[in-house]
């Protein structure tokens, strides 16, 4: 029996972007201190069981699409396990993953084969000196891998370059010939604050900026028609296989499909980035809630999403401290 959930504002849920850890192996400045992060003890993490049980309440309700993200999904144990279970529920058109690629490349056929539609990789740089530092780790080689063997494989790949000035813009334009031959989708990304300091900087190269540098410096650049419930003002470049993509992570420009829910690595439901959680439902899974209450409270839940990410960063009790990797994504 399907049960088909929108909000408020008569927005679809169709969407589930669930964080499989909070853990990841590079320590990318943007997302996490040098330090690292305070991890949640394992015990607290949802387990896979929970995770599929979750995941198929949320078919029940509408979702067709899920992301897996993280911290990075291919460091928790067993992940390709998981993932041959989730590819075997009904109902899930797509299912994608957003990784850093740093231990992921030697499976990539595997993925393929169990029918993962999609992979958004993080690469900042095409310079591996510059990788090192904005990473602090050195794995530059593994994430070019996994370049490759995506590709190689047919998997439909985007990649994510957080742009920042003082640090990666003169990479803005060698990214994008990444186009030209390649059918690879290359992101450009507003830097956000969920840093792990708390930090609230306001970006200082944002979308505009971004899609001047990139027409004074390219052929020809189209505007693709924007796809509801995604990110990325994608554009066409003339004699170039691939496209690239600008998202205005930080101004909020495409928030008004956003068809999207987040269940974070503790079992946090959140209706946005900007939130600080409408449910605890790993409480509900270990407490004997049946998946009809569950379902109810996720509804319960939904209903109460606002408008946009600035509606909502407005209604956040805290001041954001996290890590992106905590959140997940
Ligand atoms: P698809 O639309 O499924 O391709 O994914 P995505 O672009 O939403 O996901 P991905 O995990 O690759 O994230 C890319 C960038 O978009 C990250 O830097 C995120 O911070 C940003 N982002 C992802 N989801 C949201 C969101 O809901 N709101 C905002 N403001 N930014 C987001
Ligand atoms: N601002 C923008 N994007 C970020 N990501 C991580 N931290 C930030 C940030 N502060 C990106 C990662 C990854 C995606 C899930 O989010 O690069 O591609
Ligand atoms: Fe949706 Fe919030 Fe992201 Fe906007 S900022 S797209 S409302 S999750």
């Amino acid at each position: 029996m399907s049960d088909f959930l929108t909000d408020s504002f008569g927005r679809p849920l169709e969407y589930l972007r669930l964080a499989v850890t909070d853990r990841c192996n590079l320590r990318c400045f943007y997302c996490m201190p040098a330090e690292g992060i305070n991890y949640v003890p394992r015990k607290d993490l949802l387990s896979y069981e929970e995770m599929l049980r979750l995941t198929r309440i949320f078919v029940q309700l509408g979702v067709n699409k899920i992301r897996l993200t993280g911290g990075e999904p291919f460091v928790r144990h067993n992940f390709y396990g998981f993932l041959k279970r989730l590819t075997k529920i009904e109902g899930l058109d797509k299912i994608a993953i957003t990784t850093n690629g740093s231990v992921a490349g030697k499976h990539i056929p595997f993925l393929k084969e169990i029918g993962i539609t999609s992979i958004n990789l993080s690469l900042d740089t095409l310079n591996k000196e510059k990788f090192n530092k904005i990473t602090r780790r050195d794995f530059f080689d593994q994430a070019m891998e996994t370049y490759n063997s995506v590709l190689d494989a047919g998997i439909k790949l985007s990649i994510n370059m957080v742009v920042m000035e003082g640090r990666n813009i003169e990479d803005i334009v060698p990214m994008a010939m990444l186009t030209k031959n390649n059918d690879v989708t290359v992101r450009y990304i507003e830097e956000m604050p969920f840093n792990g300091k708390g930090a609230r900087n306001t970006i200082g190269y944002n979308h505009r900026k971004i899609l001047e540098t990139l027409k004074s410096n390219l052929p020809a650049l189209s505007p693709l028609t924007f796809e509801d419930g995604t990110t990325a003002q994608e554009y066409s470049i003339e004699g170039h296989n691939g496209k690239v993509g600008i998202i205005a992570a930080h101004t909020r420009t495409f928030c008004s499909s956003c068809n999207r829910i987040r269940v974070t690595a503790t079992g946090q439901m959140k209706n946005c980035l900007y939130d600080d959680g409408v449910l605890n439902i790993k409480r509900m899974l270990t407490n004997g809630s049946s998946d009809q209450m569950i379902c109810e409270a996720i509804k319960a839940g939904y209903s109460k999403k606002f408008k946009d990410g600035r509606v909502s960063e407005a209604n956040q009790t805290e001041a954001i401290s996290e890590s992106m990797s905590s959140i997940g994504g």
